[in-house]
């Protein structure tokens, strides 16, 4: 089975959840897209819905599916939110941002009452740290930050390179919230809450892409000869 195909069976399970009437966030990247193209068509079919976007790109790709959007000002509580990952462990402990979108996806997910996530099998892990984590930064005083974002990953415990994320021009990228994004090679985080609470200490630290008791459960497609098998880690109750 194809990516694009796995990515469509987790979308596919997460669509059961998804009840008349609810107040749902919507994800970035292209799990949380095939999601938002299953969903359009149940739309197309009836279902009456409000979706929050966590991007503008889920904003455009929502928009374009005929689904009805809101933002937290006029809907600051959700029922559910379905997103992607870079990566999940067992403890449904996650690094997400690969997407540049984390600020907003953690903002969407932590207004929600329950947040399950959609991936590839692949993105299970038995420890953090192998994708590179995403850090949003104020642009202000960017090389400082650096620095004290490096002394903090140190203090935590953790061993790697710090690189600003650039855009295919090769410039700065800026995410929607006009911030920058350092993204950290740290191979593996063995104490992902004492790096969270290091990170956060920085005040140019907007936020990180560890995402730490916030998912409730994860909904995994693996290719199993050839057909997509799906597990389920946590309680999607
Ligand atoms: C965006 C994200 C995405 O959810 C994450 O990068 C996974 O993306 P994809 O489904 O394309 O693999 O965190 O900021």
């Amino acid at each position: 089975m194809s990516a694009p195909d796995l990515r469509r069976a987790a979308a596919a399970r997460a669509l059961e959840l998804v009840e008349p009437g609810m107040r749902l966030g919507i994800g970035t990247g292209s799990t949380a897209n095939a999601f938002v193209e299953l969903l359009g068509e149940r739309v197309r079919a009836g279902l009456d819905l409000v979706g929050v976007p966590t991007s503008e790109a889920t904003h455009a790709a929502a928009t374009r599916a005929g689904i009805r959007l809101a933002t937290l000002e006029e809907v600051p509580e959700l029922d559910l939110t379905i997103d992607g990952a870079d990566e999940v462990d067992d403890r449904l402990r996650l690094i997400k941002g690969g997407g540049a979108a984390l600020l907003r996806e953690k903002i969407v997910a932590f207004a929600s009452r329950r947040m399950v996530v959609i991936a590839d099998a692949a993105k299970r892990v038995e420890t953090l740290g192998a994708f590179p984590l995403p850090i949003e930064v104020n642009p202000f005083g960017l090389a400082a930050t650096r620095r004290a974002v490096e002394a903090a990953i140190l203090r935590a415990g953790c061993v790697g390179e710090v690189a600003l994320r650039r855009t295919a021009e090769g410039a700065p990228l800026l995410t929607d919230g006009g911030h920058h994004i350092l993204d950290a090679r740290l191979g593996r985080i063995p104490d992902p809450e004492s790096l969270s609470t290091a990170l956060w200490a920085v005040p140019g630290v907007v936020e990180h892409g560890l995402f730490l008791g916030i998912a409730s459960a994860a909904i995994l497609a693996a290719d199993v000869d050839g057909t997509a098998e799906v597990t389920v880690l946590g309680s999607l109750d």
